[in-house]
């Protein structure tokens, strides 16, 4: 893959100066990484496409590479990101099918064992010029097939001594966010005085934030009005997030739920609202075309990533 001298390293830190954050969007097919694509080409924005273990099986290893080569072709901006990664060997896998950056996420163990696994990817990763993320405290939700019930709030303590012992390059916090379409019970809060708190200890770490869809709510009725039986779904404040970005080292932010609700929900109306239809290329078009309008809107509301180029 091609490495050109705006690597990812270089929009961390011009993020880290700049303020402004880089959208991690999962992808997990063609069209979710098209409706990233053109998001990011028409707002100008640097970005980068994450894919989970599962979503590599299911496109598999050279599908997952033809069609983001494809994208960084077009857009060289783009990045590819292995996320949470769960072992050494499926971290490894990744650098060596040529990803910018891998995750490598064993917040679960404990403090020692996620700092030595989290070493032991960095070497491998450091020789061939792919960056790394670990991961402190435990985010809520599913992350892959482990699942946490419930946030264990990152100490910034712990947090800058791990990114010191395992020399990082980003590292992702529990600060209140959480995986999934369901984040609260009650109103969403995040725990911001954890990053001023990290800030005062290391103030150039690039800080990664899991879990950060803000689920639209007009999304939710549309999903549900064409069929969908989605009860309760709570997202990240926008201000909050907002705030994350302007104020703190916040230079990457996670995002897949928002994506898949906004597919998903624009994919059920056309279905819903033209019973007869079979082509897929009919349903997927107004999916992608939904989904990259919400990518767009966060670029220019949330991430200010908007011509960072
Ligand atoms: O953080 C987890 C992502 O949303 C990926 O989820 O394993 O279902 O692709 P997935
Ligand atoms: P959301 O479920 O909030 O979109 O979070 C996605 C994520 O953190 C991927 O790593
Ligand atoms: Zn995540």
């Amino acid at each position: 893959m091609e490495k050109t001298k705006k690597d990812l390293k270089f929009y961390l830190n011009k993020a880290l100066k700049q303020k402004f954050s880089l959208g991690a969007f999962n992808f997990c097919n063609m069209e979710s990484l098209q409706s990233i694509l053109t998001a990011c080409k028409k707002t100008n924005s640097p970005a980068i496409v994450a894919v989970s273990e599962s979503a590599l099986k299911y496109m598999g290893e050279e599908f997952t590479i033809a069609l983001f080569n494809a994208c960084k072709k077009q857009f060289p901006a783009l990045f590819l990101h292995l996320d949470h990664g769960k072992t050494f060997d499926v971290c490894k896998k990744a650098v060596d099918l040529g990803f910018d950056s891998v995750m490598i996420d064993d917040s679960n163990l404990s403090f020692e064992e996620n700092v030595k696994l989290t070493k032991k990817v960095v070497d491998y990763a450091h020789k061939k010029g792919v960056l790394v993320e670990g991961e402190i405290g435990q985010i809520k939700g599913v992350e892959d097939n482990i699942s946490a019930k419930n946030n264990v709030y990152t100490s910034p303590k712990q947090a800058c001594d791990f990114a010191t012992e395992t020399k990082v390059d980003m590292l992702a916090v529990a600060i209140g966010t959480s995986h999934g379409i369901n984040k609260y019970t009650k109103t969403p809060t995040l725990r911001l005085d954890i990053l001023t708190e990290i800030e005062k200890l290391l103030p150039s770490l690039p800080i990664v934030l899991h879990g950060a869809s803000t689920i639209n709510q007009e999304l939710i009725k549309t999903y549900n009005k064409f069929g969908g039986k989605i009860k309760k779904a709570i997202g990240v404040d926008e201000d909050l997030l907002k705030e994350a970005v302007q104020k703190h080292n916040v230079v990457k932010i996670n995002t897949d739920s928002d994506i898949r609700l906004s597919f998903s929900s624009e994919t059920r109306k056309v279905l819903a609202e033209n019973k007869i239809e079979i082509d897929p290329r009919k349903y997927l078009a107004k999916g992608r075309m939904k989904a990259e309008e919400i990518i767009s809107e966060k670029i220019e509301k949330t991430l200010n990533s908007k011509n960072k180029k």
